[in-house]
């Protein structure tokens, strides 16, 4: 029935009624961003900013920038850990995971300004995404303001929740844990920093972030607001109504995951060419032409984050853990902090 709804969707999907937001930005001569635009508005923006960060080849430019930024928290896990008496454990790693997520984005409000002030200068400026948005001039500067707000709005719990989620499924499967591990230095090696290009190598890492979406997809559902009457299971659902899409439920249905409760990667890798996964079972980053537009970017900072950390740890649940279960608060979140213990590689 998801696939039937999201199959049907026009030109421009509408996800909920987003009148009170509009209203708000009016009333304060604000622009809106991608997650809150609609029709037209939203067409042009998306068509706008699909051009630089849909596609992996498109964000394999930011490997750089995001491994600085691990570095940082690799660090941090050190500081950490030093402070412990095991020497080990880093309480709360949704905290750490967050000034991850967060650091880019800081990087990007200040480069939005220094990018400004060189154009404003006449000075020839090459570089990602912003670069693009202030040279191109499709969108004027409150557009881009409201969308760099709102994809941090979007962007950093999503990638830290998920991150930490990660985090804990590896740690409390350590014989999974090795498997990747052997995946990462059979094919990298113990001490390579990995850029973009080498993720497609390690078909283990990508289904690790698959399936822990599938068990904890930060947003665990999704909506869509019918553009024309459809038959939906039998039943006239009329234009204009909001349905809600509920792809936590599809992830743990066993007809799509059998023995959906348990964590197993391998379940998304393919024997062959005609060997697929339901496509429509498992939608963390949801569907179609209004799908998660920094799904690459999420992907690319998830994947490099867990190779490094696995490069530099053996990651371990703490004594301090209990089993960790996940709360609504908007976003699924871990209910409890999730304490683990960074060891040394040998
Ligand atoms: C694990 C990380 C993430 C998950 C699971 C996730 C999930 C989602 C989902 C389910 C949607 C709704 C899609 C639909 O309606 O079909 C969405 C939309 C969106 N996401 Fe993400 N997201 C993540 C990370 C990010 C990041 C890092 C960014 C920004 C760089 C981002 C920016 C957005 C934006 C702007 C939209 C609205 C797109 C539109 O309406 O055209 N997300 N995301």
């Amino acid at each position: 029935m998801v696939a039937q709804v999201l199959r049907a969707e026009g030109r421009a999907p509408q996800r909920a009624n987003m009148e009170s937001w509009q209203e708000y930005r009016d009333l304060r001569g604000r622009a809106t961003g991608l997650i809150s635009a609609e029709g037209e508005q939203w067409l042009k923006m998306r068509s706008v900013l699909r051009q630089k960060i849909l596609k992996p080849q498109d964000v394999a430019v930011y490997s750089g920038g995001v491994n600085e930024v691990i570095t940082d928290l690799i660090k941090r896990i050190h500081t950490l850990r030093s402070q412990e008496d095991d020497g080990e454990t880093v309480t709360n790693v949704n905290n750490l995971f967050f000034k991850y997520s967060m650091e880019g984005q800081i990087h990007v409000d200040n480069k939005l300004k220094a990018i400004q002030s060189q154009l404003d200068q006449g000075e020839e400026v090459n570089g990602g995404l912003l670069t693009y948005l202030l040279v191109s001039k499709e969108l004027t500067l409150e557009e881009i303001y409201a969308n760099m707000t709102e994809m941090l709005l979007a962007g950093v719990d999503t990638t830290s929740f998920t991150l930490s989620w990660a985090t804990y499924l590896l740690a409390k499967h350590p014989e999974v844990q090795q498997r990747v591990y052997e995946e990462i230095v059979n094919n990298l090696g113990k001490d390579q920093v990995p850029v973009a290009l080498d993720v497609p190598k390690l078909p283990l890492i990508r289904a690790v972030l698959k399936e822990t979406l599938r068990l904890y997809p930060v947003l665990p559902g999704n909506g869509r607001v019918t553009q024309k009457d459809l038959i939906v299971g039998g039943y006239l659902i009329p234009k204009g109504t909001q349905l809600a899409l509920c792809h936590y439920a599809t992830s743990y249905n066993e007809e799509n995951f059998p023995m959906a409760n348990e964590f197993r990667p391998e379940r998304w890798l393919r024997k062959d060419n005609l060997d697929r996964v339901d496509n429509f079972g498992s939608i963390p980053f949801g569907y179609g032409i209004r799908s998660c537009i920094g799904k690459r970017i999420a992907e690319l900072e998830i994947h490099l984050a867990l190779i490094q950390l696995l490069q530099n740890f053996e990651i371990n649940i703490s004594p301090k853990t209990e089993p960790v279960h996940a709360k609504t608060h908007g976003l699924l979140t871990p209910g409890d902090s999730i304490n683990v213990r960074f060891s040394d590689r040998k």
